[in-house]
């Protein structure tokens, strides 16, 4: 006799990610530091409409709204969701808010862009991911860097083999002074909640997700054991020193940050800058700026040395502004939501760039290797928050 074979029921068909219109209209939540960098890819786009904004500071509202020449204005973000006019919204709040309001655009049937990092938890991040995937509604994650042209550059030389097979990734970043009118411009109201129980970490957490991003991204592999040492310094700076074990054993990774307090950097924006190398086994790739301007020698510069023939190749006319990936990214939103293709970043890649990030804390505090793909757990800097010199700095950088 045949036994009965229990047929698991078929999950319903999720809605069409792709919107039945050939516009987006987005409504923006948060209308502080970082607003008007994203939102310009937005007012640029030929499918894109802003129509709404929204600040708990209705002054902030306002006056977005008139700078972007957008018709609503809201103090409250009910209203917002309330608005029929939005299919999408761009989340732009304080990163300990995002879980909750990101919940909030999804229940409302919004399509989502919230700024990195994600959430402050990875638990809480995995329950948006399932939130969005259960409402067949998109929800991506703007990360500038991934979009930044000399990034996107290296990522395609060294895919089609311009440095021969990957064996290394180095990505180092510094903080000195800067004297941008960006960074002049900034609110000090915006870096409280960065300095306080309210956020996780410090700079390793709010600026360095980018690199964590770049760090998993750029080999298109996964970090499988991470080592590290996490210092700590005025303001909230955590000079650190990390070592990546990929799951290609091949392939390994450095990541180190450093503080130059006395150190003037030429940079549009943050007083910061990266240098990203991949090592190749014919061939070296370096991005040699990212935030700001420092070395004075083009974005993307390879070395190649096959079959006794060395050669340096330089990228000169890459568009190396570090604006450009906010623009970018906000014009990727808009494509993705209009061709029904996945944005960048997924909900499941900002996931594993917050595990990285929790597993350099982790591995520093505990001295040990720490497989990131473990961590569930909330996780908070040893030390964290620090009390009164996270105050004290008069240079503020916070990216
Ligand atoms: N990609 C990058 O390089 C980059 C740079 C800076 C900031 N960010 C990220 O962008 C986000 C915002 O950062 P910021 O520097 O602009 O912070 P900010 O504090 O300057 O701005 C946040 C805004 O949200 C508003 N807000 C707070 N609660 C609200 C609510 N309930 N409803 C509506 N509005 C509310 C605040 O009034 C404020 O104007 C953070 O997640 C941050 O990590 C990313």
């Amino acid at each position: 006799m045949v036994e009965p074979v229990t047929v698991p029921p078929v999950a319903a068909p999720k809605e069409s990610r792709r919107l039945p219109t050939d516009r987006v209209r987005l409504g923006v939540l948060g209308a502080g530091n970082i607003a008007d960098l994203n939102v310009s890819g937005y007012l640029d786009h030929p499918q894109c409409d802003v129509v709404a904004v929204c600040d708990v500071d209705p002054e902030l509202a306002v006056a977005a709204a008139r700078r972007w020449g957008v018709a609503s204005a809201y103090a409250d973000l009910d209203e917002l969701m309330a608005d029929d006019e939005v299919d999408a919204v761009e989340v732009l709040t304080p990163t300990h808010l995002h879980h909750a309001h990101v919940l909030a655009a999804l229940r409302a049937g919004k399509h989502v862009s919230v700024q990195k990092p994600v959430t402050n938890t990875v638990a809480e991040a995995r329950e948006l991911e399932r939130v969005a995937s259960d409402a067949g509604l998109v929800l991506r994650v703007s990360e500038c860097f991934r979009h930044y042209p000399p990034l996107e550059r290296a990522r395609e030389l060294v895919d089609n083999g311009a440095i021969g097979r990957l064996t290394g990734v180095r990505i180092k970043t510094v903080v000195g002074l800067t004297d941008s009118d960006f960074q002049a411009g900034l609110r000090p109201e915006g870096y409280g909640w960065r300095l306080d129980h309210r956020s996780p970490g410090g700079h390793l957490f709010d600026d360095m997700v980018h690199k964590y991003a770049m760090a998993l991204w750029l080999p298109g592999l996964d970090v499988v054991s991470v080592q590290a040492v996490v210092r700590r310094r005025d303001f909230f700076y955590e000079p650190c020193a990390a070592l990546f074990e990929y799951n290609d054993p091949e392939v390994l990774g450095v990541m180190d940050v450093h503080y130059a307090p006395k150190m003037w950097l030429r940079s549009r924006y943050y007083g910061a800058d990266e240098v990203f190398e991949l090592q190749g086994e014919e061939g070296v790739l370096w991005v040699t700026r990212a935030t700001g301007e420092m070395l004075a020698v083009p974005p993307v510069v390879v070395y190649q040395g096959r079959d006794n023939v060395c050669r340096t190749i330089t990228e000169r006319s890459v568009e190396a502004d570090w604006g450009e990936g906010f623009r970018r990214s906000s014009a990727h939103f808009v494509d993705s939501l209009l061709g029904g293709t996945v944005p960048a970043m997924t909900p499941d890649e900002a996931i594993r760039v917050l595990q990285l990030c929790f597993a350099v804390y982790q591995a520093s505090t505990t001295r040990l290797p720490v497989d990131p793909r473990t961590i569930s757990d909330p996780v908070t800097a040893d030390g964290w928050p620090g009390g009164d010199q996270l105050q004290q700095d008069p240079a503020v950088t916070v990216a």
